[in-house]
Formats: structure tokens, sequence, C-alpha cells
């Protein structure tokens, strides 16, 4: 059963309420009738899997999709690491923060930004390479490497899987690094789990902030106080009904981003991709 399915049937309620959770009230927004909307709408990020493999022919399916994102000049600048082996998916995940998801999911998928397979080619022409040593090349790649990346998981989600994005994998990139033997100018920059949803485990469509204050008309709108504190509720009133601390949103994007331990590590990833990509400027 898909993901796009399960919601539905779990929660009784039409496909196309789900616009109406992502925001947490009906504000008038015009639904369309296309089933790959209707599934993006669905995203929700999945922590508990069962223990069922992802099939061959899935994963190949979710890698063409992936392929099949545009990429900046056509450079296909990423590559991705697939972990199924349980004592390296451990290992992997003892540098990304031990997370339950990772152990759990029997697939772990670690996104590159690769700029090595374009430097050899650069070689074996003998350019110059300059671009090479300047972050926007990588920065580059890491924009290939995430639409690529979320391609995959639309496509794992449409062929009933869930997924979570892992940031993680940038706590200990050094390491990472090491681990998964990548090669100069190759950096991890998400990791994705995929696994089936738990039947036990489903999750609601989390809510996100309105349009009116992420979408600007012509020049930016720094949104208000009261905008914010509006999302607050709806998030408290999703935390609540999904039996968690109802916090709201704003606080925990101040403790998130409010000091350098709660980067896990990501504080030294600059000089990490410094000395993995010989010295960007
Ligand atoms: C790049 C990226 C990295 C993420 N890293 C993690 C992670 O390491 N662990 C985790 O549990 N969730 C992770 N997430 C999932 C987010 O927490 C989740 O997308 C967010 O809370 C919104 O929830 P939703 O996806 O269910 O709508 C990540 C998401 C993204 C896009």
């Amino acid at each position: 059963m898909s993901a796009y399915k399960n919601y539905a049937v779990q929660y009784g309620r039409p496909v196309d309420d789900a616009i109406e959770d992502r925001y947490g009230e009906t504000d008038g927004l015009v639904r369309q009738d296309n089933a790959v909307i209707d599934h993006m709408l669905m995203h929700r990020t999945i922590r508990r899997y069962t223990s069922d493999p992802v099939a061959e022919g899935d994963f190949r399916t979710a890698i063409a999709a992936a392929q099949s994102a545009a990429t900046s000049s056509n450079l296909q600048s990423w590559s991705v690491v697939r972990i199924s082996d349980p004592a390296h998916k451990r290992e992997v995940n003892q540098l990304c923060g031990n997370q339950r998801q990772i152990e759990d999911a029997p697939l772990m998928l670690v996104w590159l930004a690769d700029q090595s397979r374009n430097y050899a080619i650069g070689e074996a022409y003998d350019t110059p390479r300059e671009a090479f040593d300047y972050f926007e090349t990588m920065m580059l790649g890491t924009i290939d490497a995430c639409i690529a990346a979320q391609n995959a998981a639309l496509a794992f989600e449409a062929l009933g899987y869930g997924t979570c994005f892992i940031g993680a994998v940038r706590n200990n990139a050094e390491a990472l690094s090491t681990l998964l033997q990548l090669p100069e100018r190759c950096v991890p920059v998400t990791g994705l789990v995929v696994g089936r949803p738990h039947p036990a485990h489903d999750t609601d469509i989390k809510p996100r902030l309105s349009q009116g204050i992420v979408v600007h008309h012509e020049v930016y709108r720094v949104a208000a106080g009261e905008e914010i504190s509006a999302y607050d509720r709806i998030m408290s009133r999703f935390q609540e009904k999904q039996g968690m601390a109802a916090h709201g949103w704003s606080s925990a994007v101040a403790a998130r981003l409010g000091t350098r331990s709660a980067l896990h590590g990501r504080d030294r990833y600059m000089d990490y991709l410094r000395a993995a990509a010989m010295g960007y400027r």
C-alpha cells in the first residue's frame, strides 16, 4: 500500500484534505485534481519502518527519477552511496547521531556533491581546472545532489515507501568520508533513509508557514511577529495531536540555531569542505 493511500485510509479523509493539513486551516487554496501534486502535498517524514527490504526494481526506478532531475549545465555533479549491509549501516549511524530511523530502515542513501568525476575529466583533457577551486563549484554539486535526492524521495513515496532525510551525515563529515572511501572533491550533503512505513506508527502531515510568509511579491517583506505566532499556535495544535510537547515552532527554531553545540559537529563542515576540495575560495 502506498503512503498516499495510507493517509486516506488511516485518517478516512479525501486526499485533497492534505492541503488543509499542510496549513492547519482552510484558506481558500485551489485544489487541483492532479495525482503528482496530491502526492507531493501528502509528504511526511517517516521514522519507523518494517523490516521489508527495498526491492531492487524500486531502487532502480527511484534512481532513474533522481537522474531525471534537472542538473546544472548537465554536469551531473552528484553521486549516491547505497548502504544496506546492517553492520556497515551501524558504523555510518555512529557518525550520524545514532538515530533510530537509520538503525530501523533497510536502506540508507548518502547523497554526495561530487566534482571528483568532472575533475578527472579535466585532468584527462589537461585543462586548467580553475573552477574547482571555488566554493561555487561545490555549491553547484550540492544543489544538484539535493534536487536529485528529493526526486528519489518522491519516487520512493510514490512506490509506497517512507523516507527520512538525514542532515546528520554532515555531523562528522570527515570520518564519514573516510568510512565511505570518498575521493577528493566528493562530499556528503544529505542522507535519505528508506523503508516501508510501519503501519502502527504513521505520522500526520506537518503544517508549514503560511504562503503569505514565504512568498514575497516583487520585493521582500519582513513577516510580522503575529504571523509567526499564528503558525506557532497551528504547530502547537499539531504537536498536541501527535502526543508531543506543544511548544510551537519559533522556540524550536531559536534553540536549533542558538548554539554552536546544537550543530553537533557541523560547525566544522566548512573546514572539512576546504580540506576535501583542496582549498576553496
Ligand atoms: C536536508 C534535511 C535533513 C534532515 N535531517 C534529519 C535528520 O537527521 N533526522 C531526522 O529525524 N529528520 C531529518 N530531517 C527531516 C525533517 O526534520 C522534516 O522534514 C521536518 O521536520 C518536516 O517534517 P515533514 O518532512 O514530516 O513534513 C531532515 C530533512 C531535510 C530536508
